[in-house]
């Protein structure tokens, strides 16, 4: 390799197994299942031989619903996340295990137990993508019901975060004696225990595991508003995020640097990866050719109306998919109306006023303008092998983003192209890594190991309490 090469950012990618979601197909005959643990295994099988960084699930504590009743047009089933990463630990060697987990409706001490559990299990390759909840809705599943304003969440999450980290970090790295003829399995370093008294939890707690070969879990954050950049800035290790195209993707890399930075972090201290879809095919008109049967087999007539009554508020099943859209503005709860579908939008006048303009101006009915416009979370990339490696040669330059989070829209065998094509080419141009770094997911993508909490210890019979 030459020193040219060296120099050169590398991307890292990993795969999302959605499970509940608008973009996988299904209505084809190489759509395999949604809840078997072969699905997954092929999936994440087939994302290490590609060297990816990580396999990421998806997390709805609730069925999606729309109008009222349940959404049965979207792929739907979700095996509990960290029960599948621990069997995908097993018939995996070096990929990452991310489980998106909600800080809303867990318990800190006991997430913080079930992710360290992964930890230890995987061998230092557990993370947890930190999500909140866009609705009020899910709760209703939960013992508190509608629990947390929006402008709560955060707050909450932060002092989760900030329990589940004391947790994972209060035990020394030298808390289990390895001599034989120690007097104690554990040693002087005893775990310190964790209490603390704050506005949602009281708890005092001494952690029930050591850390892993990694420390402790990664941190993944995704989410979008002001608040969860912010709550990434200090607390995340890497953002799944929405931005994708490569100046949406520069804009954000610039305000996380300046939210990184009034945290008090160094500026790489937060890692960005965005979603993206990726339509491949050995030639440019056979990657357009593959782009429309994908959307066709996305988006039929139903998911075209259904998508436009996401943002228009209210039943639309007069429309003619053939035919313009709706001439008259959505009612304001428009957000209400696909329940959990995870990115609503609140601006719906404004943002259906413009797609009347565009559509009008372009000449697309209600089917063409929904294809046209429902691009995936994040990004997408359609090309050939080589045009999409040269188009990801630009991102490792503008140095915009560390990689991406691949939405397959084929389950199980949608990355075998990627894997099979794509990453040869982008290692040939020395922007994609040839071999995993090391072991643990924090070597893999680049990240210090944290080091052990530095309070106090015991003192005598008693524990020094530290407020967190
Ligand atoms: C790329 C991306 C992926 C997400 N995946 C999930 C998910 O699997 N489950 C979930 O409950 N929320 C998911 N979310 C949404 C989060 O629940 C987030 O907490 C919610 O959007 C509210 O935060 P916000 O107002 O900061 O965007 C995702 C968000 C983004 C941007």
């Amino acid at each position: 390799m030459s020193s040219q090469q060296n120099t050169k950012h590398q991307l890292r990618l990993g795969v999302f197994f959605q499970g509940v979601n608008s973009s996988t197909v299904w209505k084809t005959p190489e759509a395999g299942s949604q809840t078997d643990f072969a699905s997954f295994r092929r999936l994440v099988q087939t994302a290490e031989r590609g060297i990816f960084s990580a396999f990421f699930l998806g997390e709805g504590l609730r069925l999606r619903e729309h109008l009222g009743q349940i959404h049965d047009l979207d792929v739907a089933g979700r095996p509990d996340a960290q029960t599948m990463l621990a069997a995908l630990a097993a018939v995996t060697k070096n990929i990452g295990l991310v489980a998106t987990q909600n800080t809303t409706y867990n318990d800190p001490a006991d997430l913080a137990h079930r992710l360290a559990s992964l930890d230890l299990i995987s061998g230092g390759r557990a993370a947890w993508n930190i999500v909140t909840t866009d609705n009020s809705w899910t709760g209703e599943n939960f013992r508190r019901g509608g629990y947390l304003a929006h402008e709560d969440r955060y707050t909450h999450a932060e002092d989760f975060v900030k329990l589940a980290k004391r947790i994972w970090d209060s035990w020394g790295t030298e808390s289990i004696a390895r001599d034989a003829k120690a007097e104690a399995w554990l040693t002087g370093q005893h775990p310190d225990p964790v209490v603390h008294q704050g506005q949602h939890y009281s708890i005092r707690y001494t952690s029930r595991l050591p850390r892993s070969s990694q420390g402790r879990p990664v941190l993944f954050q995704a989410g979008d508003s002001a608040e969860g950049r912010d709550f990434a800035a200090r607390q995340a290790d890497v953002i799944f995020s929405a931005h994708g195209g490569l100046e949406a993707a520069k804009t954000f890399r610039e305000d996380i640097k300046a939210r990184t930075l009034k945290a008090g972090r160094p500026v790489g201290a937060v890692k960005i990866m965005p979603g993206a879809e990726f339509i491949l095919a050995p030639t440019p008109q056979e990657a357009v050719e593959k782009q429309w049967w994908v959307k066709e087999h996305q988006i039929g007539p139903q998911q075209a109306i259904a998508y436009l009554e996401q943002f228009w508020g209210q039943s639309l099943t007069q429309l003619d998919p053939e035919g313009p859209l709706p001439d008259f503005d959505p009612q304001i709860i428009a957000s209400d109306v696909t329940r959990g579908s995870g990115f609503q939008n609140a601006k719906a006048i404004e943002l259906t006023r413009a797609w009347r303009a565009q559509a009008r101006d372009e000449g697309l009915n209600v089917l063409q303008f929904v294809r046209a416009k429902s691009g995936r979370v994040g990004g997408s990339f359609v090309g050939s092998y080589t045009q999409v490696a040269e188009r990801l040669e630009e991102y490792a330059a503008s140095g915009a983003v560390d990689g991406f989070n691949i939405t397959p829209w084929l389950v199980p065998t949608g990355l075998d192209d990627v894997v099979n094509h794509l990453v040869p080419e982008l290692q040939e141009r020395g922007i994609y890594p040839s071999e995993y770094a090391g072991q643990t997911l924090r070597e893999n993508l680049g990240l210090a190991r944290p080091e052990t909490s530095t309070l106090p210890r015991k003192n005598g019979n008693t524990w020094i309490e530290v407020a967190v």
